[in-house]
């Protein structure tokens, strides 16, 4: 693990409470589903740093993709083009994508991550679909990209869209057959949801559950995950979806 101080080269709007930092930082071999944590350079507060999942790594470019949910990410929001922010990382386990076509399942901000899964099944010839809803049509990033880079997206929305559905509905009328795993990031009930439908495919998902130390000192990101105790953010983010027990 390596803290960073890195320049702000790009800041992109997404939407009104979605946007995107993007950092010189060549040298690094980021893995899809690993994250940095952001130190939010606000003194002592917010005191923790934020974790935030790559969203892209081309040629030395670092892109993360940040929604305002609170203090740390307004703050984060209010940083221009030419500042710096610390980061450390990257850390966490990896998605380990099988060379198979593959389903990414995304809900909300869930998308950044796989966008990052994306890029890296394009450079490794897996052909993918995408399954991305939201809550209202205003909430879609990065549509140009997924369609570039997918065999085939299909977007939902619970309001002001023409296919008005939430993810877990939607996945009902996916062909599941057709592939041979899937990747999913999205709120936490999302998760609880799609697991009940008990897919016959390995679902691998990443967990953006609440962090404290983020280094595995603290124990507060504990899940139960095959009868056992993990954290979040050295056991993970990613887990196999079937495997997780949501209820403790
Ligand atoms: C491994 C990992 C990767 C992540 N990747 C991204 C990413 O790429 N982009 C992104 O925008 N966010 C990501 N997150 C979530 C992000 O870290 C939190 O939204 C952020 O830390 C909130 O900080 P804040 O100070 O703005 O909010 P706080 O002031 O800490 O909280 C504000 C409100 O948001 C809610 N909240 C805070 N954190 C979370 C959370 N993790 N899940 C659900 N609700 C929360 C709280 O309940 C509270 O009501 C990730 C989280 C993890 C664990
Ligand atoms: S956040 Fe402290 S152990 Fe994971």
């Amino acid at each position: 693990m390596s803290s960073r101080r890195l320049k702000i080269i790009r800041k992109i709007g997404y939407t009104g409470n979605i946007f995107g930092l993007e950092f010189m930082c060549p040298g690094i071999r980021p893995l899809p589903g690993q994250f940095f944590q952001v130190r939010v350079d606000g003194g002592v507060d917010p005191f923790l740093n934020r974790p935030i999942s790559i969203a892209s790594y081309k040629r030395g470019r670092l892109l993360l993709v940040i929604k305002i949910v609170g203090r740390g990410t307004k703050m984060l929001s209010l940083k221009k083009q030419g500042e710096y922010l610390t980061l450390l990382g990257p850390f966490g386990r990896r998605f380990r994508p099988k060379k198979m076509r593959s389903l990414l399942i995304a809900g909300g901000i869930g998308v950044a991550p796989l966008h990052f899964l994306a890029e890296y099944f394009v450079k490794s010839n897996t052909h993918f679909d995408l399954l991305y809803g939201v809550s209202t049509s205003k909430d879609f990033i990065m549509r140009r990209d997924f369609l570039r880079m997918s065999d085939k997206s299909m977007f939902v929305a619970e309001k002001g869209y023409k296919k008005k559905d939430t993810v877990v509905s939607a996945m009902k009328k996916v062909r599941l057959d057709d592939y041979g795993a899937a990747y999913a990031c999205g709120p936490k009930q999302m998760l609880i949801e799609l697991q009940k439908l008990d897919v016959p495919i390995p679902v691998y998902a990443l967990c953006e559950d609440f962090l404290g130390c983020g280094c595995g000192l603290c124990l507060g990101c504990a899940i139960m995950y095959r009868g056992e105790y993990k954290r979040i953010c050295v056991d993970g983010p990613i887990f196999e979806l079937g495997e997780i027990d949501f209820e403790v």
